[in-house]
């Protein structure tokens, strides 16, 4: 009789490899929320000898692993990296050599601006074992924070995932700004806050119309987080006093979030209403209660 499917799909995480020897897992912790996991990450973490982290996982996702795990910090902000890419690559090589469950867990999805794919390669050229558990890009979070869908019938038939960030610092982003000023689709720029002017004057430039609507989101999925509905034009006083992690989300779809926003406040503020005590949420309200 076969097994049934949840089973089979959680079957053991070390597969493939013999006891002794150690392996990588490249886990993607998702946008911070940690109900945004997948429960095979969950497990690998659950699993691990060993956690190598990034700065943008936060303290929950980090408790799952055994209290006896170690916990490695490598983590970035901007250019103050507090161990090179090749380091942490060797890292995980020399851990797995040890014969450890290594977990190398990254915010959001590993192979999304997350040099995930530096570190696959690393592992498997040293003959190491190392498998990717895809996580829930910031991007795809935000979306669904806003409401501002990234693909819609009408507005949206592309998406693309760019970078915002610019090498040297203060300079614009090298991106093909022709092709990313088509209309009829969505941008999510990633570590753009900096940027975020020089992005906005790029894609009018490039023919994007200055009202296009951009959805700019803080922490997204997190307690903290923050939004803006904005437009191009509009786009530098929008991110102004931003400080965490954002996404820009830029195209007419991003409009959405902008049309169901009045909708969206006055069931929040009818849910608080009834919260407060202050008489029947909106829905009971519809039903006629
Ligand atoms: C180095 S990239 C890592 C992206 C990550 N691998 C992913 O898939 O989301 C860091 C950037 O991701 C974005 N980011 C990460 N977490 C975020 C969050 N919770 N809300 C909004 N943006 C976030 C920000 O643009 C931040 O500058």
């Amino acid at each position: 009789m076969s097994r049934p499917r949840s089973a089979r799909h959680l079957a053991p995480l070390s597969g493939g490899t013999p006891a002794h020897a150690g392996k990588v897992w490249l886990v993607g912790a998702g946008p911070g929320d940690p109900e945004l996991l997948t429960l095979k990450a969950a497990r690998a973490l659950a699993a691990a000898d060993v956690v190598v982290h990034d700065r943008l996982v936060p303290e929950a996702i980090l408790d799952l692993a055994r209290p006896d795990a170690r916990r490695l910090y490598v983590g970035k902000r901007k250019s103050n990296h507090s161990l090179p890419q090749d380091d942490i690559c060797a890292l995980l090589v020399a851990l797995a050599g040890e014969g450890q469950t290594v977990v190398r867990l990254k915010g959001g999805d590993p192979f999304v601006f997350g040099r995930g794919g530096e570190e696959l390669i690393a592992c498997l050229e040293a003959g190491v074992a190392c498998e990717v558990v895809p996580g829930i890009t910031a991007g795809l979070a935000a979306a669904a924070a806003v409401g501002a869908p990234l693909t819609h019938r009408g507005l949206a038939q592309a998406v693309t995932l760019a970078t915002g960030h610019a090498a040297p610092e203060g300079r614009a982003p090298d991106l093909d700004w022709v092709s990313l000023a088509r209309p009829n689709h969505t941008v999510v720029f990633y570590m753009a806050v900096s940027t975020a002017g020089t992005i906005a004057e790029r894609l009018i430039a490039a023919g994007r119309a200055p009202g296009t609507p951009v959805a700019v989101v803080e922490n997204a999925s997190l307690p903290g987080q923050r939004s803006r509905l904005a437009t191009l034009a509009t786009l530098p006083e929008a991110v102004a006093d931003l400080d965490g992690p954002a996404v820009l989300i830029v195209g007419e779809a991003a409009g959405v979030a902008e049309r169901l926003a009045p909708a969206r406040d006055s069931l929040r503020a009818a849910a608080l209403a009834a919260l407060a005590g202050e008489g029947p949420a909106l829905g009971a309200r519809r039903r006629g209660a």
